[in-house]
């Protein structure tokens, strides 16, 4: 399936301080709507897209280890939630995997696309990820990286669970974002410094934790790790 998202507009400057400044104040509870996510998600990409693929340069220190570690079957079906401009995208495409990429804003959507261009086995989707247009136990493997904080958590938990619909019994769901452990003081600066540039749903996704997310009785966890001084975590799962 693939979809024709617009056209990438202009920056408005004033957008994006303003996205910022909300983002760097705000210390409470978003409370916000799905409509409002959609919109607000938008705005905050589409103005942190220059910069992004600068930001996500420190998750080269992982992409190794997930390489190494991500091995499937040959021509296994992947998707990736909230792909992005394609960090996830471009490994399972490397690895020939059949993927479909899903994001909800469409430049990161078309930002994937351009620098993916060369590979012929990845399908575009724009949408929202909490309601997906797939069948179930469609693919063989699922994958989330650095975007559960990126949404309220209701809006999360949809996902997850879509996610796990659409995964097969017996296939992964990786799942990578923010270690929410029991902070040490290295991850307590990583916290610090990352809140400066990351969206209003950082702080309660901090706060309830990545288990908050994690309910669902058919996940069997089979490997985790932690990166950079604790503060990234890789989370392998199994649906039962
Ligand atoms: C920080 S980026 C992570 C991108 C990529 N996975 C990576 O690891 O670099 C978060 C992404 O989540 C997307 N997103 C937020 N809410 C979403 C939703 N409900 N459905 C699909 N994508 C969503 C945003 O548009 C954005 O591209």
């Amino acid at each position: 399936m693939e979809t024709t998202p617009p056209s990438a507009g202009r920056v408005n400057r004033n957008q994006t301080f303003k996205i910022v400044i909300i983002t760097c104040v705000n210390t409470s509870t978003p409370e916000i709507t799905s409509l409002d996510h959609h919109e607000y998600n938008n705005k905050l990409f589409k103005s942190l897209l220059p910069i992004y693929d600068y930001v996500e340069l420190i998750l080269i220190f992982i992409r190794p280890y997930l390489f190494k570690n991500i091995s499937l079957p040959s021509h296994s079906s992947v998707i990736d939630i909230a792909c992005g401009t394609g960090f996830m995208t471009s490994l399972f495409a490397q690895k020939g995997y059949i993927v479909t990429a899903v994001d909800l804003s469409p430049e990161m959507l078309n930002k994937a696309k351009d620098k993916l261009k060369k590979f012929t086995n990845i399908t575009y989707y724009l949408g929202s990820a909490s309601q997906l247009p797939f069948k179930d136990d469609e693919f063989d493997a699922s994958s989330i990286s650095f975007a559960l904080h990126d949404m309220p958590y209701e809006m999360g938990a949809d996902v997850l669970r879509e996610m796990i619909r659409t995964t097969k019994s017996g296939g992964k769901i990786y799942i990578i974002d923010y270690n929410t452990s029991l902070p040490t003081f290295e991850m307590k600066i990583g916290h610090l410094l990352c809140s400066i540039w990351e969206s209003i749903y950082y702080k309660d996704f901090l706060k309830r934790g990545i288990d908050a997310y994690l309910v669902d009785p058919s996940l069997k966890l089979v490997k985790s790790n932690k990166f950079l001084f604790s503060n990234v975590a890789y989370l392998e799962y199994v649906k039962t």
